[in-house]
């Protein structure tokens, strides 16, 4: 009988770690797994149960519990967030136990995105600057000051030392709506961030929006060929855990093309007619006094103006083939759910998600 691998995966909960969570019930060697899925409430643990994983109640901020559960891990999936060091911190000092332990460093696969490398065009330019994830010299020069990096230095800091392997999945705009169980079972967000943002702020305002004239750019991926990432690199390190690079080896971009913010606008605008709430689908610059209104302050609302350019090469040579490329097709599914919510809440778009991005980002 070959030994359970025990695997810790924060934001089972969650949009891309709902549908991850799935890729390992399913995977051809799950009984030899044990999936650990620290979760805040009781209904939500009791669904994961069902679904055959081991929840664990616990916060994030609950740093001793999130110790403890990383000291028993062999991988750790980091889905929950991408901004907070403290609970870097407490996962680390779990591993640091483990690999004191068994003298075995643990995987550490933690979602970073590519906030990190943006530029703020306010929508008037695509950025020149097109970042590779195996340009090592290129990686490092990232400012420490970006978005995220303060959490990517110390996951790095600990491949370094040595007593942990680490990796980096850095997602640009994630899209397509997430059919997991975690899903279906309503305990988990169907949609991702960006999109739904738009779609949203385009219900309130009855005409889609962009900012500036929405000429910066991103680089894309569904929901689904993220997922697949994290399997690719989990199955690549269980075959040959030496020939997976690591530590600032270990990033790995995740887009399958990119796309303007004007094409999103014009596309959300398209479904908005197609939904009699407008009947110009071309979309409209945003007034600030908007994007502090639904985003709750400028500077998240102004994400949308924003643009960054990278190639996902590396994830590509372990065997990565994503499926989806269509970003610009999904948007009517996206805008006709957002639609849907806001029947149920009498109308009403509510953005509550969006006001609370500053505080997960660390801006506030
Ligand atoms: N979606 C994107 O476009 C995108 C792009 C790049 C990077 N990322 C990064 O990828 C990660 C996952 O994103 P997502 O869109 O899947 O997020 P999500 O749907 O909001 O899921 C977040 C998960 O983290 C859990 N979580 C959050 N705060 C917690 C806390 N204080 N204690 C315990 N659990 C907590 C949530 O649990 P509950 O069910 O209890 O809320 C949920 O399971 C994030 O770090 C995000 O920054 C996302």
């Amino acid at each position: 009988m070959p030994s359970k691998t025990n695997i810790l995966l924060f934001g089972a909960s969650g949009y891309i770690g709902g549908t991850l969570l799935d890729r390992l019930l399913k995977h051809s060697k799950t009984s030899t797994f044990e999936i650990v899925t620290p979760v805040r409430s009781a209904e939500k643990a009791e669904v994961l149960r069902k679904l055959g994983a081991k929840p664990e109640i616990a916060a994030l901020s609950e740093y001793d519990k999130i110790e403890e559960l990383a000291s028993h891990a062999d991988v750790i999936f980091n889905l929950a967030n991408a901004d907070n060091v403290p609970q870097m911190n407490a996962i680390l000092k779990g591993i640091r136990k483990a690999h004191a332990a068994t003298g075995k460093p643990p995987v550490l696969i933690h979602t970073t995105g590519l906030g990190e490398v943006i530029e703020f065009a306010q929508g008037k330019y695509a950025a020149k600057t097109v970042y590779s994830d195996v340009d090592i010299e290129q990686i490092k020069s990232i400012p420490a000051a970006a978005l995220h990096r303060n959490v990517d230095l110390v996951v790095i800091g600990a491949d370094e030392e040595g007593y942990a392997r680490s990796y980096l999945i850095s997602p640009g705009i994630v899209y397509g709506l997430a059919t997991a169980p975690v899903h279906e079972a309503g305990i988990a967000k169907k949609f991702s961030i960006q999109i739904p943002g738009l779609a949203k702020a385009a219900l309130a305002r009855k005409r889609a929006g962009i900012v500036g004239p929405g000429k910066a750019v991103w680089p894309h991926a569904h929901v689904d060929d993220v997922a697949d990432i994290y399997v690719n690199l989990f199955d690549a390190i269980a075959k040959d855990p030496q020939s997976v690079g690591h530590g600032w080896e270990g990033y790995y971009f995740v887009e399958n093309g990119e796309v303007a913010w004007y094409d999103v606008g014009k596309a959300i605008g398209q479904a908005l007619v197609d939904l009699g709430i407008t009947k110009d689908a071309e979309p409209t610059p945003f007034a600030n006094e908007e994007l502090e209104n639904y985003w709750g302050s400028l500077a998240v609302g102004s994400f949308g103006g924003t643009t960054c350019r990278a190639k996902a090469e590396r994830a590509r040579t372990i065997g990565w083939k994503p499926k989806h490329a269509d970003i610009l097709g999904t948007i009517k599914d996206e805008v006709e759910l957002q639609w849907a919510v806001a029947q149920k809440n009498g109308g009403e778009v509510d953005f509550t998600f969006e006001r609370g991005l500053a505080k997960l980002f660390g801006f506030a």
